[in-house]
This record gives C-alpha cells, structure tokens and sequence, in this order.
C-alpha cells in the first residue's frame, strides 16, 4: 500500500485518474494534489487528504503552476510520486488542415508530461522520487480513426523509452498501457457515439494494476492480458494483426457513414449535449467513490 507520500496526480477528476485517486486517498496519511479542470467543482469535498486544484496542464504555465501549489500545499516537502495521466482523444477521419486541433492534443498528451519530466527532476534534485504517465496502448500499436491521438501517445512512449537511458537513478518510471477503458474519454473522443476499439476494460481495474505497478517498481503496467498476447500473436503472425484492423476499420467506416446521415443541427445538438453529459457522468462517478471510501474508512 502506498502511503505517507506527497503525490501529486493529474486527469484525477474523472475516469482512470479518479480510480486511482480513490485507491490513494484510502491511505489517511498520503496527501494528494488533485488536478484537473474541474478539481474543485468535481473533487471539492471527496476526502480530507485530498486538495483539489482546479488547472489545465496543457501549457508550462499550467505545469509550473501545478508544482507551485504542490510546494504550498505540501509545506516544501518534496513530491514522492508525481502522476502524469491526464489526457484526452480525437475519434475522426484525419483529413483536415488545423494545426491549432493538432497542437492542442500534443500540448496535453505529449509535451505536458515531458516538461513535467524535467521539471520533477529538478524538483527532486538526487533524493528518490516516482514519475508515473499514462501513456495507451494506442501508444504501441496504431488504430484507425485515432491517428492524431495514436502519434501523440507514441511520441510519449518513444519518449519514456529514451529517457530511461539517461534518466538519474533517484527516479523510477512507471508507464500505464491501457487498451479501451470504459472511461468519460469515449465520450470526449467525439460527441457523436461510435463503436469502441476491442477489448474494454474498467477503470477500477486499470487502477489497481496501475497502483501496484507504482508500489512494486515496475517500469511498466499493461493492465489486459490479451493486450500482451495479441502484440506476441501480431508479431509473429501478421494477417492477426491484419483482420483486427480490418474489423477497426470497419468500425470507423460505419461511423463516417453514420456522420453523413446527420444534418448540421443534429450534429451541433450532439456536440451541446456531450459537455453536459460529461459532468454529469463525472458527478456520478465521484459520488459513488466517496460513497465506497466512506464505507472502506469505516471498516
Ligand atoms: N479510456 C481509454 O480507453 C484509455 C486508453 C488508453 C489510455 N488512456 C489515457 O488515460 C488517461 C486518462 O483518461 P481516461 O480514460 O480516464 O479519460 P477521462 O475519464 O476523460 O479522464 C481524463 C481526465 O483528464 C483531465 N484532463 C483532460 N485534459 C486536461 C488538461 N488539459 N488539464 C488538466 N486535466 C485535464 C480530465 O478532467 P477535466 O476535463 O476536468 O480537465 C479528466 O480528469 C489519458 O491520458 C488517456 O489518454 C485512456
């Protein structure tokens, strides 16, 4: 169990990071920096050893900002364990010629941790310290309809793989490889609702593998076997890899197909509603793990 440590963990209001927040908080004696951009109107009164801090780390400004708080909050201590997870997908066609779009998801997914990469080793300065990153499976094995999302998270894991070589011994780096989580990212991946890629995990369970991990030093934690197996299969077999594709492909021409059934005002309805529905998955999903930790806290 991880406790006693200072962590600071991003994309904790929703989905993976929330499961792992839950499973941290357990511990009364950690202290967790809960970021998001909505922490404090998500995570406002989940627990006592949890702080909220309501930021965007898609910049420096909002990593520098997050490290400073961390300082305050932690009382100067250093930061034990620094968690990189958030992070966010485009499901689409890639056929367009917006840098801006492009640079947005590269902004959170890719450069955010890197920085903070950089950032934490300084912070640490020689004493020991935990870096961990969500990174995706999509990270090692492109899918269709995820180009932008797929290069972004395997620029983060060519990332994590060079920076090992070089990186101080004081710090240990721990990646998570989730495959398809069922998580609120489907619903940011596009507001119009598509078929998600084969197989799907839930959170709850990508979290603990993920806990673990940290706790017993892996470098890195793919929490479905089949994952694992299918690279094996994929690689020493090819038309495996082929025919998955192929149903993935299909997947993403009935959706294309699906997009040009709808007319404008439906698909700008789809897009109003899919914020709100967001939040209001994410209120559930809080209130049903403060529910859950009350209950553990008691036993
Ligand atoms: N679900 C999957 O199938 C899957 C598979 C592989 C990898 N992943 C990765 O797992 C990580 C967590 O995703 P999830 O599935 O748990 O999705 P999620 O439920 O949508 O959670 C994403 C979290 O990141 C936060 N976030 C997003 N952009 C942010 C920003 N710029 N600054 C601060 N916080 C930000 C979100 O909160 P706010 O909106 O309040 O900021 C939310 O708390 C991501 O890195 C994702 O790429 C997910």
């Amino acid at each position: 169990m991880i406790h006693n440590k200072t962590i600071v963990l991003t994309g904790a209001s929703s989905g993976i990071g929330f499961q792992v927040l839950r499973l941290l908080s357990k511990s009364s004696d950690n202290k967790i920096l809960a970021v998001s951009r909505h922490a404090e109107q998500l995570l406002g009164n989940f627990a006592d050893n949890v702080i909220p801090f309501t930021m965007d780390v898609s910049s420096k400004e909002g990593v520098d900002a997050v490290f400073e708080k961390a300082a305050e909050v932690f009382d100067g201590k250093k930061i034990d364990l620094f968690y990189a997870n958030a992070g966010f997908p485009y499901y689409e066609e890639f056929n367009y010629e917006d840098w801006d779009r492009v640079e947005t998801m590269f902004n959170t997914n890719t450069f955010s941790p890197i920085y903070t990469y950089a950032k934490y080793i300084h912070h640490l300065n020689g004493r020991p310290g935990i870096l961990a990153m969500t990174v995706s499976a999509i990270g090692q094995m492109a899918m269709p309809g995820y180009a932008i999302y797929s290069s972004s998270k395997f620029a983060l894991h060519g990332f994590q793989e060079a920076i090992r070589l070089e990186a101080p011994k004081n710090l240990q780096i721990t990646c998570l490889y989730p495959v398809a989580t069922d998580t609120n990212f489907f619903r940011v991946a596009n507001p119009v609702s598509f078929e998600k890629p084969f197989p799907v995990q839930q959170p709850d369970v990508v979290a603990r593998k993920m806990v673990a991990g940290i706790e017993s030093g892996k470098k890195f934690v793919s929490p479905s076997p089949l994952f694992g197996l299918s690279k094996v299969l994929m690689g020493v077999c090819p038309p495996v890899r082929t025919v998955y594709w192929g149903l993935e492909t299909a997947k993403l021409n009935r959706f294309k197909e699906k997009l040009r059934g709808m007319n404008v005002e439906e698909l700008e309805a789809a897009a109003q509603k899919i914020g709100k529905d967001i939040i209001e998955k994410s209120v559930e999903a809080v209130e049903k793990g403060k529910e859950a930790l009350e209950a553990a806290l008691k036993k």
